[in-house]
């Protein structure tokens, strides 16, 4: 903070708490407990209604300096005062784990040592656990809905079940693989699925387009909006190279993140004119890395909840 900025928070602030000082002690006039005259304000409404000149209640005005003296107190310690840092040195500023020096480190960043410290011995716990019996861990499963709900339920919903572009992660349908260490792996490197665009071979063939969105339904076991172009689709999802990904049958590749068409769980939409859109346009889906943000402690816990969500009865 340049240091006209500094002085000029200071001055601010400083005389404001004046002026407060300066407005009570204006508005006290008389000092509360003198016996009062029955002195009015002078003002009179509806024509016989006058209002007496009475002093603030004493408790009202201790109340009001007790707010200044607060004010000032927090002001000596923290900061609030332009650049000052006050007394405690509090700071919010981010924890930096490359200063050896503990009290180089900002106070928040204390605070955020010393929380970790207290949960280090509850996540080491969890660590030696089988990951089976982790999914079973009551308590573990409480901590692990709280860690869902702050860093995965912006994207895949509190209770798992996803939105437009976000998969389903509940439903016991998993692209890259649903078991634990398939999920561990997505959870701590994030994923990207890639799905390709197939516009600059498809323009312009509105048979084969509607063949592989007829094929695609049929593959789920939907009603088909088209019969007799299935086998055209057949024929188009083995020569465009579909079936390389999505596999002959159909039923994904876990390794390409490519997804199980039998499964009719759609991540982009279920109508033929989304189905269109994915197979003309392509979808780029991306699962952010968590192991920096959360550590692999965190990671196999989550991991553990969103094994035990995909298992039989949940989570209640
Ligand atoms: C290079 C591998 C690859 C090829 C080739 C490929 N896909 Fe995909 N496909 C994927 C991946 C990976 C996804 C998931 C994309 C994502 O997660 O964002 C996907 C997604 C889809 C979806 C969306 C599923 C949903 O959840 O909404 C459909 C439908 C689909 N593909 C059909 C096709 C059809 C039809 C073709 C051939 C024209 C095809 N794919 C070719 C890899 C491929
Ligand atoms: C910024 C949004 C976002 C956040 C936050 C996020 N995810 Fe994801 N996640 C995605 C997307 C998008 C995909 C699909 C990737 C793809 O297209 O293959 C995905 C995929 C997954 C999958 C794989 C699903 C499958 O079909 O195999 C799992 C498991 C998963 N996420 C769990 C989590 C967990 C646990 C968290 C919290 C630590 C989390 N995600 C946070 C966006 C997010």
């Amino acid at each position: 903070m340049s240091s006209f900025w500094h002085w000029w928070i200071i001055v601010l602030t400083l005389a404001n708490i004046a002026a407060m000082v300066w407005l009570i002690k204006f508005a006290e006039k008389r000092k509360p407990g003198e016996p009062a005259a029955h002195e009015t304000t002078g003002h009179v409404y509806d024509d016989d209604l006058t209002e007496y000149n009475k002093p603030m209640p004493r408790w009202w005005l201790w109340l009001f300096y007790g707010t200044i003296i607060f004010s000032l107190a927090y002001l000596v310690l923290f900061p609030g005062l332009g650049n000052y840092q006050g007394v405690l040195g509090w700071s919010s500023a981010a924890y930096d784990l490359d200063v050896d020096d503990v009290e180089a480190r900002s106070m928040y960043g204390r605070e955020v040592e010393r929380i970790e410290e207290r949960l280090a011995p509850i996540f080491r716990r969890y660590a030696e656990k089988d990951f089976e019996a982790l999914a079973f861990d009551d308590d573990a499963m409480a901590t692990g809905r709280r860690l869902f709900g702050n860093e995965c339920a912006i994207c895949h919903g509190a209770d798992g079940g996803g939105t437009r572009g976000f998969p389903n992660i509940s439903d016991g349908v998993f692209s890259w693989g649903g078991e634990p260490d398939q999920i561990i792996h997505t959870i701590t490197n994030g994923r990207r699925g890639v799905m390709p665009p197939h516009l600059s071979r498809l323009e312009g063939e509105e048979e084969k387009i509607d063949g592989l969105i007829s094929y695609v339904f049929q593959l789920a076991g939907r009603e088909v909006p088209n019969e007799d172009l299935i086998p055209v689709g057949a024929e188009q999802f083995v020569q465009l190279g579909c079936a390389a990904c999505h596999g002959e049958e159909g039923t994904g590749n876990p390794m390409l993140g490519a997804p199980d068409l039998t499964a009719g769980d759609y991540t982009y939409g279920a109508s033929a004119a989304a189905i269109r859109e994915t197979i003309l346009h392509g979808r780029q889906g991306q699962m952010p890395a968590f192991e920096e943000r959360l550590g692999p402690e965190r990671v196999r816990v989550l991991a553990a909840y969103v094994y035990r969500l995909n298992r039989e009865g949940g989570i209640e």
